[in-house]
């Protein structure tokens, strides 16, 4: 079968112009990676090339030996991954070890998986621990309004997410889990990837001050509602600041009350 039409290829794809027409991927800001399934493993077998040499992935990611991945690559656009998938992305896979990957498709003419590997598997690695192998997706975006809150707000987790929750009422049943904020660090390397998968052991929302989001999810799908709400909840609170600020809201006890009806849990941390 031709990759190009497996449906994970065709989802990848749809979500990374989805993401793209968001405004969220300037340039090559911004990363994708997708954790394949074994079936999607068996049906690229026929394609994949053994051949390529290993490189550290800078962290050890025990759980994750001989998984497959499909990553966007460094410096490569986000709006172009519909347009030449193997230029632009490819297939990597992590050794026994959980210590290196290779690329064994795609990622033609010398490219390189996104600079933000190493943080991405860090954080499959902590997901699919904590979620029994569901998670499959990690997204960074360059999201606008959740940035600029990053120049406003205090740098604290409870303060983004109780915020962030007050802009739209269903915003704790999306991300019951809450956010997490990673000071502003070096991107690319293993002490922001450390960072970022300590937090993501408790959130499924990571924002890096002054630089953007990382979201983890089931489906390509999940992921990219989850990025868009929390996004649009930004959006809100940034046009709420500029008209002035809160004049009412939302209420403890409303999320209490909402908590209920909805089912979910949400820690009392958040409802001080
Ligand atoms: P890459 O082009 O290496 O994916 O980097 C983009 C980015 O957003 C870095 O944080
Ligand atoms: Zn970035």
């Amino acid at each position: 079968m031709n990759i190009e039409n497996m449906k994970f290829i065709q989802n990848f794809k749809k979500i990374a112009n989805d993401a793209w027409l968001k405004g969220w991927h300037e340039r090559n800001g911004g990363n994708i990676t997708y954790r394949l399934t074994q079936e999607e493993v068996s049906g690229v077998k026929g394609i994949i090339n053994d051949d390529s040499e290993y490189t550290p992935i800078g962290v050890t990611v025990k759980n994750l030996a001989n998984e497959y991945f499909l990553v966007t690559g460094s410096g490569k656009f986000i709006r172009n991954m519909t347009v030449c998938l193997e230029e632009n992305a490819g297939l990597i896979k992590v050794d026994e070890k959980g210590e290196n990957y290779k690329i064994v498709w795609g990622l033609i003419n010398g490219a390189r998986p996104t600079s933000e590997v190493t943080s991405h598997l860090m954080s499959h690695s902590i997901k699919k621990e904590k979620t029994k192998g569901t998670y499959r997706v990690i997204m960074h975006s360059h999201t606008t309004n959740a940035i600029a809150l990053t120049f406003v707000l205090p740098l604290d987790g409870k303060v983004f997410t109780r915020e962030l929750w007050e802009m739209a009422t269903e915003c704790p049943v999306v991300f019951p889990g809450g956010i997490g904020i990673v000071p502003w660090m070096v991107p690319g390397g293993a002490p922001i990837a450390e960072a970022t998968g300590k937090l993501m052991k408790k959130h499924d929302v990571v924002i890096w001050a002054h630089h953007g989001m990382f979201c983890a999810g089931e489906t390509l799908d999940l992921t990219f509602g989850l990025m868009d709400t929390v996004e649009k909840s930004a959006e809100i609170l940034v046009k709420v600041l500029s008209m002035g600020g809160k004049k009412q809201t939302i209420t403890s006890q409303n999320f209490r009350d909402l908590a209920k009806d909805f089912n979910v849990n949400i820690s009392e941390e958040y409802l001080i």
